[in-house]
């Protein structure tokens, strides 16, 4: 008992030293609100930080700092501040703070989101950019993908033949996983009948929202061995389970491999020969299953719920849906199927989907970055170790560089050459700079082949007592933003 009291008196010691070194420390730090002694701005967060943060640089500027227990956290809001963080001073934002929740993972320092920006990193980067996401690469494996989607479409029209309405965010992450898993090993993650798909959505989903949790480890880092609010325990289960299942996967390709079977020519393929090269990527066995499950992570919750906001939108704007409709019948006919290579013809059916990563970005204040040293930004000091967040949300809401910003408006895409490769600080769904999602041009062609599938095929209506008024567009904080209430929708053959 004594112990727990003399640990506790030490403990409001150091957080009330450090609380009076702050203030004092401070000078030329962005602006920003007063905090409560000890937590900081912790309470104010809630239970949308992204909508908060958006408020409080109305008040506080493009980039302000808020102190979040001990940790001082600096927001770029501005396309501006957001081009000095990501682009001129990318150098000194090259690494990213590593959660609790994401440090719960075996060998987190293997992924490609989380590693430091170091050599090692480089070296990974550049083998997932040049040698998996080439248009190239993504070409050689597109069949896989369109046999998938056809697959969606068949499980479609049995519920369209039964009137049924259909989750469309569980049909669009299962989707999604299993044109990853397909991209990624050849074989599917989800059973044709979509049965395995809740428990799958269920362990990403949790590794996303514990990931986005305001966890105490993570502001109070001395007090990280406690795991207060159990988050690394919970999430831990989760990662376990998809090591499991990435184990088993590549163990048997390694067998396959061994026995001489023919290459399949898969990202597994790509790095299991990365393994056997001994190219300085620094790969073996081991360490590419975190960034295996990293890809899978980064890349199947954000396409399906894109796809989710996308049809939400659709069907509370029944113009825009019928414009969509109308050009991908024109373009693809009533007969043939959907091909990757007719994206570059279905030009409205690309402003949609880039509309819907406007409004509704699915990692809102991108991921983290942590100051390598001092740096310089819009005349404030960001100082060495200070977490930075950009927030894509608010800069793509801001009425100073969107017209009518709320407004579902495809058409705004259609007149301007706004593009999210990372060149247009005020659209930034994908990030920019060195750390710049690397998934986006499969993210791009997944998204784009299966919603243009979806309004091939099928009419889509609202189920009984929903109206496009009334339809629950609200969202649910995780690293990824998701909608709160899952969309239903009715698919009419035809
Ligand atoms: C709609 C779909 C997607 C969205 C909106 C999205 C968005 C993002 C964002 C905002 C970041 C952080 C960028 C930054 O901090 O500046 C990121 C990082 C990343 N994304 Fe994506 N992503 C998507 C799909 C994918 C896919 C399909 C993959 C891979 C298959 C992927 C793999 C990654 C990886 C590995 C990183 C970490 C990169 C690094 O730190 O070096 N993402 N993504």
């Amino acid at each position: 008992m004594e112990l727990h009291i003399l640990l506790l008196f030490v403990t409001l010691l150091v957080l009330i030293t450090r609380f009076i070194l702050n203030r004092h420390g401070s000078k030329n730090q962005p602006p920003g609100p007063t905090g409560l002694p000890i937590i900081g701005n912790l309470h104010q967060l809630g239970p949308k930080p992204h909508c908060t943060l958006s408020s409080l640089a109305q008040t506080y500027g493009p980039i302000m700092s808020l102190r979040l227990g001990s940790v001082t956290v600096v927001v770029a809001s501005s396309p501006g501040t957001a081009q000095e963080i990501l682009q001129k001073n990318d150098q000194a934002f090259a690494s990213r703070p590593i959660p609790e929740s994401v440090a719960a993972q075996p060998n987190v320092g293997d992924t490609l989101a989380w590693a430091p920006g170091d050599s090692r990193w480089r070296n990974r980067r550049r083998v997932c950019t040049t040698q998996i996401f080439t248009a190239q690469r993504l070409d050689l494996l597109q069949h896989l993908r369109h046999r998938k989607v056809q697959e969606v479409v068949q499980h479609l029209r049995k519920q369209a033949s039964n009137g049924t309405a259909v989750d469309i965010g569980e049909v669009a992450f299962a989707t999604m996983l299993n044109l990853m898993s397909n991209t990624v090993f050849s074989e599917d993650l989800v059973d044709p009948a979509f049965e395995s798909a809740g428990e799958l959505k269920e362990v990403v989903w949790r590794i996303m929202e514990d990931a986005g949790k305001v966890n105490i480890s993570d502001y109070f880092p001395f007090l990280k061995w406690l795991d207060l609010q159990g988050v690394k325990r919970h999430v831990r289960v989760s990662y376990v389970r998809l090591h499991d299942i990435f184990d088993r996967m590549i163990l048997t390709r390694v067998e396959e491999r061994e026995s001489s079977r023919v290459a399949k020519g898969d990202f597994l393929d790509v790095l299991l020969d990365h393994c056997q090269q001994g190219d300085g990527s620094d790969f073996t066995v081991q360490t590419i299953k975190p960034l295996i499950l990293d890809l899978f992570i980064a890349g199947s919750d954000t396409s399906g719920s894109t796809t989710e906001w996308a049809m939400a939108e659709l069907l509370r704007n029944p113009k825009v849906m019928q414009r969509g409709r109308e050009e991908v019948i024109k373009v693809i006919g009533t007969s043939n199927e959907v091909k990757e290579s007719d994206i570059p013809k279905l030009g409205y059916i690309q402003a949609i989907v880039k509309e819907t990563l406007r409004l509704h970005p699915p990692v809102p204040l991108l991921l983290p970055y942590v100051a390598g040293h001092d740096v310089e930004v819009s005349g404030y000091t960001i100082r060495k170790g200070n977490q930075v967040l950009v927030n894509a949300w608010s800069i793509g809401r801001n009425p100073h560089f969107w017209e009518d910003p709320l407004l579902f408006e495809p058409e705004r895409f259609l007149r301007s050459n706004v593009d999210f490769k990372g060149r247009d600080f005020e659209y930034l769904p994908f990030g920019a700079g060195r750390r710049i999602c690397p998934g986006f041009p499969l993210a791009n062609r997944m998204i784009t082949l299966m919603l243009a599938a979806f309004l091939h095929s099928f009419q889509w209506s609202l189920p009984q007592g929903v109206t496009p008024q009334t339809l629950d567009m609200t969202e649910q904080y995780g690293i990824t933003l998701k909608k709160l209430s899952p969309l239903r929708a009715i698919p009419i053959s035809g």
